[in-house]
């Protein structure tokens, strides 16, 4: 197995995200053409840089991401840190020859975006995004139907990307809500996912080469709560949008809306994205990811409806091949269920030791036991012509 040597610069919420997809990879896919190893990761501070060896086991920690690029064994520059680093890092990276993975949004505007994407071009080095919302497999399905053609002609789309994050007017003010180091709020933040998704699935369906590109936008951005503490007894202003609506039209001519709200109380992680088209709608909810709701408009109506309405397709974790941990048809965060299943088990070794009370969760022996006699029950009922059986307790 080839091995290709990871730097990933910043390790916050995300950074740890993509240090686990790395040490994942290996037991996901087989075969696996490639292995990316952690070897550097550069923080901001010594602290966050030593967490980092110790959870995922980089191999060194520095405070410049500059030491990543200098480094022979990295060949991947992975970009995690906030949004007015990335033009720097990606630039930087390109130019000594690395692989650029960053994640979104690409840089802090247009200008700069504009700059990184001519120089990954004029590159032989991969650069690529993390638009992760890709890659939910009922998205990947929407994509088939879509260039399938299955749609028609796109008329219309409505894209929702809605957080209750920020609701409470004492979090306290980090990057995300300066323009200066996060290029916008939940547009930036938020949006950029629902806008990559209505591009990666109507690019076909609208009639124009893929890249059927947003030809005009009229938005409201508002910023409700002006200004957050700082963490030193000040407050300090918030310069971008809380909340992001805009109505779009698409160059073949659809129309559509969007909207991404980190003010959106009684939500968690609502992303929403609904296409219309002469010939049938799409309509994905990433609260409900293990279903694709497709209608299709070309089946015939018929007194009480016939059979016209909406499927559900069960889009679940069907990954294509070489997928290959689990079955395909698990359900979406199936695999995390076990990881949460085994730390409880390790939870509750260690409670042990310290004399604890152990994990209410924990599966005993006791509650297989049980199990087994309801099944022997059920069994000896069935060979019984469905005979009242009584389980042994
Ligand atoms: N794709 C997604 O689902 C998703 C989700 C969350 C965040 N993000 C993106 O990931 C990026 C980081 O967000 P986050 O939530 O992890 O932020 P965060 O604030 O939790 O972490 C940022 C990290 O970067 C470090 N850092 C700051 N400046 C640095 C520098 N110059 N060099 C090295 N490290 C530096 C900080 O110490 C911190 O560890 C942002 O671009 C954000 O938009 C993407």
């Amino acid at each position: 197995m080839r091995k290709i040597g990871v730097g990933i610069a910043g390790y916050g919420f995300i950074g740890r995200v993509h240090a686990h997809a790395h040490r994942s990879i290996p037991l996901f896919y087989r075969p696996l053409p490639l292995q990316t190893e952690l070897v550097g990761v550069s923080t901001a501070s010594q602290a966050s840089g030593l967490s980092a060896v110790q959870e995922a086991g980089f191999q060194f920690h520095t405070r410049s991401y500059q030491d990543l690029l200098q480094h022979p064994g990295i060949d991947i520059i992975d970009i995690c840190t906030p949004n007015d680093t990335h033009f720097r890092i990606c630039r930087d990276a390109i130019l000594a020859g690395k692989h650029v993975y960053c994640d979104k949004p690409l840089a802090l505007d247009a200008a700069e975006a504009a700059e990184l994407a001519a120089l990954a071009r004029s590159s032989n080095v991969v650069c690529q995004m993390t638009f992760n919302c890709r890659f939910v497999p009922a998205i990947m399905r929407a994509r088939q139907l879509t260039e399938s053609g299955f749609l028609g002609q796109l008329t219309g789309f409505r894209a929702q990307y809605l957080h209750a994050g920020y609701i409470d007017a004492e979090r306290k003010h980090t990057w995300r809500l300066s323009m200066a180091r996060s290029g916008g709020g939940a547009i930036a933040d938020l949006g950029s996912h629902a806008i990559d998704l209505v591009r990666f699935l109507t690019g076909s369906a609208t009639g124009v080469e893929r890249g059927g590109e947003w030809a005009a936008v009229s938005a409201t951005l508002q910023t409700l709560i002006g200004e957050r503490p700082n963490g030193y007894g000040q407050l300090t202003p918030v310069d971008v949008d809380d909340i992001a609506i805009a109505q779009v039209k698409l160059e073949g001519g659809a129309v559509g809306t969007l909207e991404a709200s980190r003010l959106a109380t009684g939500v968690q992680d609502q992303l929403v994205v609904q296409l219309h088209g002469l010939n049938g709608s799409i309509s994905f909810d990433l609260m409900d990811p293990n279903w694709l709701e497709v209608y299709d408009a070309r089946e015939p109506e018929a007194a009480l409806g016939g059979d016209r309405g909406i499927k559900r397709i069960e889009t679940v974790a069907r990954f294509p091949q070489p997928y290959a941990l689990g079955a395909v048809k698990n359900t979406v965060g199936w695999l995390q269920f076990h990881i949460q299943c085994l730390y409880d088990f390790v939870n509750s070794i260690n409670s042990k030791e310290q004399g604890g009370p152990g994990s209410p969760y924990s599966p005993t022996f006791t509650d297989g036991l049980a199990v087994q006699r309801v099944i022997g029950a059920v069994q000896k009922s069935a060979a019984n012509g469905s005979a009242w059986t009584p389980v042994e307790n």
